[in-house]
Order: structure tokens, then C-alpha cells, then sequence
């Protein structure tokens, strides 16, 4: 019989099913940034709208988090993992601040093509330290339950 008791499952799913939607949203991002030389400004402020999107539902999601749940409960279950669960926690303010400086440089009506590059290089950059971040997060889930998730391929 599994070690891991009913409500496990849920709170496990949820961030499981948390970290598949915000890579989609990153991927989908990752895609219109990548159009060049830039958008018409229709487009333009579409994706400004979606950065915007994806910074609110990131704020949620990191909410979630430090509110309780998945993190406490690895580090009731393997207090070895506090300090690691306790720097992934500090790393929300950095990242929310990333987008926050990536839609105050889409602020405007018409993006010039220096500023689209840019606007697409902060993006990029967002999106691999939020991947590690959510590797790093998934990571001590595991352990903390000391289960094969799959979370980590
Ligand atoms: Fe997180
Ligand atoms: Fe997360």
C-alpha cells in the first residue's frame, strides 16, 4: 500500500496540472515573441496582454504555493529539504519582477524593432530561470514524497 495518504494525490495533482499550464502559457509566449521582425501593433498589444495574463496568473500560482501546501508538507516529510524549499520560495519576488519590467517596457501603443528584440530577449530570459525554478520546485516534491512522479524528464 502507498505511503502517501488521500489528500496527497490532489495537492500533488494541482501543482502538476499548475506547472503543465504555465509552460504552455510560456510556450505559447515563446512563440510570439519569436515573430519577426516585429507585429503589427494589433499583435503587439495581443501579447503585451498575455505577458500581463501570465503575470497575474503567476502572482496566484506563487500565492498557492507560499500559502501552504506541497512545500510545507516535503519538508514535514524530509526536513533536509527546508533550506531548499525555503530559497525556491524567495525566488517569486525576482520573478514577478522580471515580468513586471518586461510589460513596463511594452508600454505603449507602437513597438519599434529594437524594442520588440529586447522585449523578446526578457522574455526569454523570464522563461529559463522560471523553468529551473519549477524544476528545482518539482524536484523537492519528489523527494519530499519521496515518490517517482514523473515530474522530471
Ligand atoms: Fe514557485
Ligand atoms: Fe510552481
Amino acid at each position: 500500500m502507498s505511503a502517501i495518504d488521500r489528500s496527497d494525490p490532489i495537492i500533488l495533482g494541482h501543482v502538476l496540472a499548475e506547472h503543465r499550464e504555465l509552460f504552455t502559457r510560456m510556450q505559447t509566449l515563446k512563440k510570439a515573441f519569436a515573430d519577426h521582425p516585429r507585429p503589427t501593433d494589433e499583435r503587439f498589444a495581443e501579447i503585451r496582454a498575455a505577458v500581463v495574463d501570465l503575470r497575474d496568473h503567476l502572482r496566484t500560482h506563487f500565492e498557492q504555493e507560499e500559502q501552504g501546501g506541497f512545500l510545507e508538507e516535503s519538508i514535514a516529510r524530509m526536513p533536509r529539504l527546508a533550506a531548499a524549499a525555503t530559497a525556491i520560495v524567495r525566488q517569486h519576488p525576482a520573478l514577478l519582477a522580471e515580468l513586471d519590467a518586461l510589460i513596463a517596457r511594452m508600454t505603449g501603443d507602437a513597438v519599434s524593432r529594437q524594442g520588440w528584440a529586447e522585449a523578446g530577449r526578457d522574455f526569454e530570459h523570464f522563461a529559463a530561470t522560471m523553468w529551473e525554478h519549477e524544476r528545482s520546485e518539482n524536484t523537492v516534491v519528489q523527494e519530499g514524497y519521496n515518490e517517482d512522479l514523473g515530474l522530471l524528464d
